[in-house]
């Protein structure tokens, strides 16, 4: 049966600061520049999610897509939207937000909820001109 990629694209705004409590501000602001601001900054992070697998021949879908957008806003967007990374997100207490760090805690929060014979994807755009690929390796 034919492999299929199906992708679902989402959003959500979040806020982060990017800094390591071992350095000091100086060092903190030489490697992550403005990132490293201690008052945070947003950004518009838009997120597509992949899945691939064998076509279903009952269904002819490889995953219901309603199944994968519900997914998605409920694992997801609803705990990261509008959200202070840093501060209230349990996963960045002590990871820092990068847009890679964000991409593999994305990605182990959806395994766990997609039928294992799919492959995972997470593709995540921190800036128009910025983003991460994680699959699981
Ligand atoms: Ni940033």
């Amino acid at each position: 049966m034919a492999k299929v990629t199906v992708h679902r694209k989402a959003h959500f705004n979040a806020a982060h600061r990017l800094y390591n409590s071992d350095w000091s501000d100086d060092r903190n602001a030489t490697v992550f520049g403005k990132c490293a601001n201690p008052h945070y900054h947003g950004h518009n992070y838009e997120l597509i999610v992949a899945v691939k697998g064998e076509i279903n021949p009952t269904t002819g879908f490889v995953m219901d897509m309603k199944e994968l957008k519900d997914l998605i806003a409920e694992e997801i967007e609803e705990k990261l939207d509008h959200k202070n990374l840093n501060e209230e997100v349990e996963a960045f207490k002590s990871l820092n937000p990068t847009a890679e760090n964000i991409a593999v805690v994305i990605w182990n929060i959806l395994r766990k909820k997609i039928d294992l014979n799919l492959e995972l994807i997470v593709t995540l755009y921190e800036t128009p001109r910025n983003f991460v690929v994680y699959d699981g390796e």
